[in-house]
């Protein structure tokens, strides 16, 4: 895919912008986010219409919400299908449209990925915006700096795909609430059955490595939650501590030095740190 250059910006005004709401909602919007949604005749926002209250009347009354359009225990990519369609629509009928989505558009959000490539395959200029991200929140509320080394993980994928991790560096692993299922689970209790994803990391990690059930704060969930665990005992979470959660796992205390060696040896970077900034 092309990268989207600022030439291609002055010449061809856009049709869509792929927009960040940020994960506390609607603090985290940028001052850019906020001067793109003002110019836009529609916003299309998968948040449900309750916290679109929040923006101020003269954004508020170009909103729609798509959250209805989210059906529970049907499939998620078709309900994805559906949203993606009605935010074409809406930019064939009166463009430029933002399609605003909690965090960052592009991090895990299968929508966004749609719409940048079906839009720009219908010859749409669409742009990307970029916004607060949980891996911006959760890293802040552990503490943690990626220059140690961070894994990003969707929890589902590296179970069914079987990849490596690297005890290590610290791993993120989104979407541990939705784990093993395809189907849409936003309005019931469904609870995942962890015990794959525990298995998985223990071929990783130890039994008693401690690992932690994050979910930041934001305006629409409240305060921030973090929940440890040892890695063993990972299905004893509750549903509540899971909902919204990423799991972090925080670096082993392995022999960074023979780490890198053998990251060396099969070809993968060494996790060594170094000043940075
Ligand atoms: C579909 S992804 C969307 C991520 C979003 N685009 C972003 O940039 O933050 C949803 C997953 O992001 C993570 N997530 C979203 N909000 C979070 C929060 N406040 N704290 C921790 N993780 C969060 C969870 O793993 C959740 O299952």
């Amino acid at each position: 895919m092309e990268p989207f250059s600022d030439d291609r910006d002055l010449l061809t005004p856009t049709h869509l912008y792929l927009l960040g709401a940020g994960v506390s909602f609607p603090e985290h919007l940028t001052l850019q986010s906020l001067e793109i949604l003002s110019t836009c005749n529609r916003i299309c926002s998968n948040l449900p219409q309750s916290e679109l209250d929040a923006l101020p009347e003269n954004l508020r009354a170009k909103c729609v919400s798509l959250w209805p359009l989210y059906q529970e225990n049907r499939n998620r990519s078709e309900n994805y299908g559906d949203v993606a369609q009605a935010v074409l629509d809406a930019v064939a009928a009166e463009p430029p449209v933002a399609w605003m989505t909690p965090g960052h558009p592009l991090i895990f959000d299968s929508v966004s990925q749609t719409l940048l490539e079906s839009g720009r395959a219908r010859g749409l200029n669409v742009r990307v915006v970029p916004g607060i991200s949980c891996l911006d929140t959760i890293l802040a509320e552990i503490g943690y700096d990626p220059a140690g080394g961070l894994l990003v993980y969707e929890a589902t994928s590296l179970v069914m795909g079987g990849l490596p991790l690297m005890p290590a560096m610290g791993t993120l692993i989104l979407q541990p609430s939705a784990f093993g299922s395809d189907l849409t689970h936003y309005s019931t209790e469904w609870t995942p059955d962890l015990a794959p994803l525990r298995d998985h990391l223990l071929q990783f990690f130890e039994a008693k490595h401690r690992c932690a059930f994050v979910r930041s704060y934001s305006q629409f969930s409240g305060p921030a939650q973090v929940h440890w665990r040892e890695l063993g005992d990972l299905t004893s979470i509750s549903f509540n501590a899971v909902a919204g959660s990423t799991l972090f796992l925080p670096p082993a205390a392995v022999d960074r030095k023979s780490a890198f060696d053998e990251g060396q040896a099969t070809g993968t970077q060494g996790s060594a740190p170094y000043p940075v900034g």
